[in-house]
């Protein structure tokens, strides 16, 4: 990634090109608005396999020539995709068995894209060859800067391919039939497998599932898309192995374990669309870019796509005002990001997407967009020394797939209305409002350096995930959990020895019954100091072992019982909250377990509107401040560097008018 940072000069900024949807002479005003707006990195042909391959075995490249060519000769570099996530519908006519077969049984069709089973062996073939195709082709070429592995990997089927490859993988993780019987328990309802044969994808989405199957298969079914990608990735690096590799995630996207799909990328790469409509939008796009910096233990990660204004696949598609486009590429470069990049270039005339905004809208380079996206490149460009630095941060959340797929794929739970997104999104919110750096860990990400680790709702969680939680409470760090954690194993049985099995000890507390709230009921909830607040949704009926009570409930059954605890485990500290207390009492919880942590941030006192954030290498820091108020201006207390937007000195203070922003360069003592 370093090789490509030099080469286009510190930050990628350009978006997905699609220049087989328009005729040559527009290629030409693309050229020139790209160099226009500073446009130095594409990603081409994410969808052209129909224009690659018309017939089967008849390929057109010229097209795809000239346009590298012309792309290399204005000196923008090139993400080459592979274009397989749009089958040409001769591939799907031929081998009508590669559609994936949806959970209601049906075939997805064609007219969409990602319209392929991820375990067909006849998709793979064909998409072993398009892009041994392209390797051959293009692997030398001048542009080619980096390889776009297919895009947003995510179909799941219930193909008989499917049901094939399940068993495969199955007997993998198992070995024997005597395992995979222990470890789904089908005793339960006489599922007992006595041939592997019999096991086939779960889909039987009307019905009562068996919770490990069901598991095992959003496992499998991540692991089955990873293959995919690996397949293609491994092709590419056969040719050449010196052009990174990487393919577009999505934000919160339930159906891959991106922690286990990062370490076979070169870069991390996110595709996210905050909506400008919701309030919080951009809160939860700073979680997901601490997730980006985190997959790859802190490595700068890359914003694959965004919107320069408006998408189009929601009910209701809000512009983005005037400087909110700015504002959120800076956000996530305040948060690691080497690039910011669009979907798309140039906006399409047709297709599902002709009202999705683009850096060049249907009105031209004489708008609103075009001015703001050319400014926002040249911004960029004084932004350069930033690239490739990266933030420390003194507080991890856990955010595990396995938990999240625990909680929400199956029914049978005490209640069966979790959001595991929301929960987190609860927990991160008091820290982001508070100006705390934060990474995102999973079960099994090593914890040292951390003085805090926060985990919200770790129902399913491995014993090496429980193991590495109470090491890092016993040498002396904080822990902060909320209720329903460590419930079950790694195969979704309850765990033995009373609830909550795994953090029994840690807790200091045994809950007897889980009681999830009756609809509207409210609890009042008093804490040590006289504090009152109110809880609703879910109470553990929990009784003190080695614990204390922080706060107790006022009211109800369980009135005068813990709500929230706290815990000496080894040299650690464990607050564990009980129930769902309203926000403002929650975010107290945490931001007072992480003082007491010693953990502090350095921009106390600003207001939670005005993000900051810290990148930083050997020589310099570099202190990004965002306001994110549309109507109110803010100062903020800093002392010393120079802002590389305005090239002006800081002493004393940065005024932000609305939605403003600010790129502090620091050196090092
Ligand atoms: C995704 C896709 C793009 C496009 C955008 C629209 O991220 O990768 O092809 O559909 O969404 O927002």
């Amino acid at each position: 990634m370093d090789a490509f940072r030099r080469r286009v000069g510190g930050f990628a900024f350009g978006g997905d090109y699609n220049p087989e949807q328009w005729d040559r002479s527009v290629w030409q005003e693309d050229m020139r608005l790209m160099r226009e707006a500073g446009v130095n990195t594409v990603s081409l042909g994410v969808f052209a396999w129909a224009s690659l391959e018309p017939e089967p075995g008849r390929y057109e490249f010229g097209w795809l020539d000239e346009i590298m060519d012309l792309l290399h000769d204005h000196g923008v570099s090139v993400n080459l995709a592979t274009p397989t996530a749009a089958p040409p519908v001769w591939l799907t006519q031929l081998h009508p068995e590669v559609f994936p077969i949806m959970a209601d049984g049906q075939p997805f069709g064609f007219g969409n894209r990602l319209h392929y089973d991820p375990s067909s062996p006849i998709y793979r073939d064909h998409a072993a060859r398009i892009t041994t195709k392209l390797a051959e082709r293009y692997s030398f070429h001048p542009a080619l800067a980096m390889w776009h592995i297919s895009n947003e990997y995510g179909p799941t089927a219930y193909n008989e391919a499917a049901s094939v490859n399940f068993r495969r993988w199955l007997q993998r993780r198992y070995g024997t039939l005597e395992a995979l019987n222990d470890a789904w328990t089908t005793r339960f309802w006489g599922q007992v497998y006595t041939d592997w044969e019999q096991i086939e994808v779960p889909n039987i989405p009307r019905t009562w599932m068996n919770p490990a199957r069901r598991l095992d298969f959003k496992r499998f079914t991540s692991d089955a898309l990873l293959e995919c990608y690996l397949a293609e990735r491994d092709i590419v690096r056969s040719f050449r192995d010196d052009i990174p590799v990487m393919t577009n995630f999505m934000r919160f996207f339930r159906h891959a374990d991106y922690w286990k799909w990062a370490p076979e990328e070169d870069a991390v790469a996110l595709d996210i669309y905050p909506n400008p409509a919701e309030p919080d939008s951009h809160v939860s796009a700073a979680f997901n870019y601490d997730l980006f910096r985190s997959l790859k233990g802190g490595q700068p990660w890359m914003l694959m796509e965004q919107a320069a204004s408006a998408v189009s696949q929601w009910k209701l598609n809000v512009v983005k005002e005037p400087g909110r486009m700015r504002l959120g590429s800076l956000q996530a470069v305040s948060r690691a990001a080497d690039s910011v990049m669009f979907f798309q270039w140039r906006a399409g005339r047709g297709g599902h997407e002709r009202f999705h905004s683009a850096m060049l809208p249907h009105s031209g380079p004489d708008s609103r967009t075009f001015r703001e996206v050319t400014d926002l490149g040249r911004e960029l460009k004084l932004l350069a020394p930033v690239a490739g630095t990266t933030q420390r941060a003194q507080v991890a959340i856990l955010f595990d797939w396995d938990g999240w797929w625990g909680l929400e794929e199956v029914a049978g739970l005490p209640r069966n209305d979790f959001s595991y997104t929301d929960t987190v999104m609860r927990h991160y919110t008091p820290l982001w409002e508070r100006h705390l750096p934060v990474d995102v860990v999973s079960a099994t990400s090593p914890l040292d350096g951390y003085q805090v680790l926060v985990v919200p709702n770790a129902y399913l969680i491995g014993d090496e995930g429980v193991a590495r939680i109470e090491a890092f409470a016993r040498d002396g760090g904080t822990v902060v959990m909320s209720f329903f954690s460590g419930v079950v194993d790694d195969c979704n049985r309850v765990r033995p020895g009373g609830y909550p099995g795994a953090f029994r000890r840690l807790i200091g507390a045994k809950i007897d019954e889980y009681w999830p709230a009756r609809p509207h009921e409210v609890f009042a909830v008093e804490f040590a100091d006289g504090r009152r607040a109110t809880a609703t949704w879910w109470r553990d009926d929990l009784h003190l072992e080695t614990g204390r009570a922080l706060a107790t409930y006022a009211d109800g059954l369980l009135a005068g019982r813990a709500a929230v605890v706290e815990n000496q485990y080894g040299a650690g500290r464990v607050v564990y909250v009980a129930t769902l207390l309203e926000q403002a009492a929650l975010d107290a919880v945490v931001a007072d377990a992480v003082e007491r942590a010693g953990v502090r941030s350095r921009f106390e006192g600003v207001p939670a509107h005005v993000e900051c954030s810290v990148r930083e290498d050997a020589a310099h820091e570099y202190v990004f401040l965002l306001n994110h108020s549309a109507d109110e201006s803010a100062s903020v207390p800093l002392d010393g560097g120079t802002d590389l937007l305005t090239g002006l000195p800081v002493s004393g203070q940065v005024v932000l008018g609305p939605l403003g922003a600010a790129v502090v360069q620091v050196a090092r003592a």
